[in-house]
């Protein structure tokens, strides 16, 4: 069977031009990786170190994890971003895909709703119990974190199903139901499944270590000097750490899905597809540089630290994109599609969302202003 039978192929034209689709969809989804991978790595390391670090760890530990239900509402709201682009251009591979795997897809709801609970539990055990936290909110902590990382695996399933029509006509077969699949389905048969998911765990480690910095240089003039020196070398210390995972689960990556990706390495693509292997080599070096130095960085150079790491999340995005377009191709030429531009609703998205960057933005505001209670957490 023709896998390119499931995708509907009469389709409205889109509402928008693609250029503005795929932009917000990138920049979405850029916005949406930061918090997520504080959560998806960031969790775990936090609870660990608040175990195994000694002071400092448990530092590090507690304020995370104090921050962390503000991390997950601001996350889990600008993943709607990206969401909102992929059913605007790409519903059709992506409904397909996310009935076949309906159960599992539906999943993430099941599981977020005690993810966030778990993180509220710790977090407000920790601002009540300090450290006599009790089992039982240390419990539901461990089990967000692993909760959250198995939500980001069905994510990862999610949208390498997507790309992966190949796979569909045997899911449909194995679950049909007189004609209806039950959506048992899953990606796991996929040999990239893995690698991906593996990279963006890489990427995650290093946004924590980036996070462990800047919370360190601009919101923590509570804590000690030692603190700060400690944050420094850990942060560089993991920051190696992610590259180095980055770098293995990368090539894995490459090696899996080498039918799609050998024309990122045609040109020009293969310049898109060098900087984001070497753009984690950025903040790296501004790291190593402080390290070397034996100075804790300013709030700017802690900023541009961070800045670092947006950028390279921001490349991951646009890579991630011209792959998609590229595997989906075949079936489904998401470029070559017809626009009726919708100028009302595109108005209203716009101002949407300049007035919810704004909110978030104030919102910021409050907590690092100048004059402001150091915040504690
Ligand atoms: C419930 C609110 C959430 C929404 C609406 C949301 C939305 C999205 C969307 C639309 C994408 C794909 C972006 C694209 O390809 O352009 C994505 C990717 C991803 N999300 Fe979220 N997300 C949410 C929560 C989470 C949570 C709780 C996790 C847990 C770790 C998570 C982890 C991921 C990961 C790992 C990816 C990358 C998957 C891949 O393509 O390899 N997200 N998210």
């Amino acid at each position: 069977m023709d896998p390119g039978q499931l995708i509907e192929t009469n389709l409205p034209p889109i509402p928008a031009p693609i250029w503005f689709v795929q932009l917000f969809k990138v920049l979405g989804f850029t916005l949406h990786a930061v918090p997520m991978n504080l959560w998806y790595a960031g969790i775990l390391i936090a609870l660990v170190l608040y175990v195994r670090g000694g002071e400092h760890g448990q530092t590090f530990g507690r304020r995370l994890m104090t921050q962390m239900p503000i991390i997950l509402a601001y996350g889990i709201n600008l993943g709607i971003v990206p969401l909102l682009f992929v059913q605007v251009a790409y519903a059709q591979p992506f409904y397909s895909a996310t009935i076949l795997m309906a159960w599992h897809w539906l999943m993430i709801i099941a599981l977020l709703i005690p993810a966030y609970y778990g993180v509220y539990l710790y977090s407000f055990g920790l601002r009540s119990d300090g450290p006599g936290l009790t089992a039982f909110r240390r419990a539901a902590g461990w089990v967000a974190a692993v909760l959250l990382v198995v939500i980001g695996w069905l994510f990862v399933n999610g949208m390498s199903l997507m790309v992966n029509p190949h796979a569909w006509p045997e899911l449909w077969k194995r679950a049909d139901f007189y004609g209806a699949t039950l959506g048992t389905g899953s990606n796991i048969a996929d040999a990239t499944l893995w690698p991906r998911w593996l990279l963006m765990l890489g990427l995650a480690i290093g946004t924590t270590a980036v996070w462990l910095l800047f919370d360190a240089a601009w919101f923590a003039s509570a804590e000690s000097d030692q603190y700060r020196s400690w944050s420094l070398t850990l942060s560089w210390k993991l920051y190696t750490a992610s590259m180095v995972w980055f770098a293995v689960a990368g090539t894995l990556y490459v090696i899996t899905g080498w039918q799609s990706f050998k024309q990122m390495f045609g040109f020009p693509t293969v310049l898109l597809t060098l900087l984001t292997a070497l753009a984690p080599g950025l903040p790296w070096l501004l790291l190593f540089r402080q390290v070397r130095a034996g100075q804790f960085p300013s709030r700017g150079v802690a900023a541009l630290i961070a800045l670092a790491q947006l950028g390279v999340l921001g490349v991951n995005a646009i890579s991630r994109q011209v792959l998609q377009n590229i595997e989906l191709k075949p079936h489904f030429d998401v470029l070559a599609r017809q626009t009726a531009t919708q100028y009302g609703p595109l108005a209203m998205f716009l101002i949407a969302f300049l007035l919810g960057a704004g909110v978030m933005t104030w919102m910021i505001w409050q907590i690092v202003r100048p004059g402001q209670p150091a915040a504690e957490s």
